[in-house]
């Protein structure tokens, strides 16, 4: 029999069951729809051996930040094995993408394999890996073996075409290196009397850049009519080591490096170095430009290439109050 007090109890169930469908069509706190979603990316950095490796890691954080990127930073400190261990810990950590410079260009296939089988895709940066293509996705950095041609070009002009050089080679099996040392020889085949008469690693840094140069010094002194780093935090090692050997850097013995930082521009303006070949470190719009692209399921170009010039010491003054790195 209908009584009141059923008929109070009957409408209140009617009306918490209407608002407790309401509220499950709302995305609560904790499930956001998916493009509300922070964006993730793992990126595995070599390490800090030069001016130019910091202006990069700068670019790749103050990018995360300004765009609102959940950034997970590893720093490897050189080493190969902790960019495996810190691409292990991203993909654990189901980031939504992985990037990395690759300190050396072999060793990743495992790695690769393990965050492709995680759907992670990969972005190289900077530095190049040798790997089957379909591990990653997009490499974004330089032509490194036109930058080792354009080196030569510019040796070239300064030798007259004449003349015994000696190289500071970057990491041992760094791709910028190997591709430097490629592009610079065969740049050089256009002048058979230019010799490159020692090379040896500086491993891209500079005390080891003058470390090497002291002994090539020590080994052919006044013999050595120009020097190629492939980096100018090397050059500027070897810059320091000419002084010290009592040459004049830049004179008697002509410098050539490949980068573009201040440090660089700086001894271009006292007259100690010569040329660099511009390789661009500011990679953090790029490289979360193509994450974000990568995310969203869009494809993206398989070498991502940067814009880059070569600076000569007649211009070094006017042009370092406008360098970024
Ligand atoms: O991979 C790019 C190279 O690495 C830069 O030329 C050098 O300075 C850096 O350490």
């Amino acid at each position: 029999m209908f009584t009141w007090k059923k008929g109070v109890a009957l409408v209140s169930m009617v009306l918490l069951g209407l608002s407790l469908a309401a509220c499950g069509s709302q995305p609560s706190a904790t499930n956001q729809p998916a493009k509300d979603k922070k964006l993730v990316v793992g990126f595995a950095q070599i390490g800090a051996e030069s001016e130019w490796r910091t202006a990069e890691t700068n670019s790749i954080k103050e990018t995360a930040e300004k765009l609102g990127v959940d950034l997970k930073f590893s720093d490897a400190q050189q080493k190969q094995e902790n960019q495996i261990k810190a691409i292990r810990s991203f993909i654990a950590q189901k980031v939504d993408v992985i990037a990395l410079a690759p300190v050396v260009e072999s060793g990743w296939e495992t790695v690769f394999k393990e965050a492709k089988d995680a759907k992670i895709p990969i972005i190289l940066v900077d530095r190049g890996a040798k790997v089957d293509e379909s591990l990653y996705t997009t490499f974004i950095g330089s032509d490194f073996i036109q930058e080792g041609k354009n080196a030569a070009a510019e040796m070239a002009k300064l030798l007259n075409n004449k003349g015994n050089i000696v190289e500071l080679q970057g990491t041992v099996g760094a791709s910028a290196a190997n591709d430097r040392k490629k592009g610079f020889e065969e740049g050089l085949q256009a002048f058979p009397d230019m010799k490159i008469i020692k090379s040896q690693s500086g491993d891209f840094t500079r005390a080891k850049g003058k470390e090497v140069m002291e002994a090539f010094l020590k080994s052919d002194g006044k013999n050595i009519q120009a020097v190629y780093a492939h980096n100018d935090d090397m050059a500027i090692g070897a810059i320091q080591a000419i002084e010290e050997y009592g040459l004049k850097p830049g004179v008697d013995i002509k410098v050539v490096s490949i980068d573009g930082v201040k440090g660089i521009f700086e001894a271009m303006a006292a007259g100690k170095a010569n040329v660099t070949v511009e390789c661009n470190p500011l990679l953090g719009p790029q490289l979360f430009d193509a994450a974000k692209k990568l995310a969203a399921g869009e494809k993206v170009e398989r070498w991502i290439k940067t814009e880059e010039g070569i600076f000569r010491a007649d211009t070094a003054k006017e042009v370092l109050p406008t360098r970024k790195y």
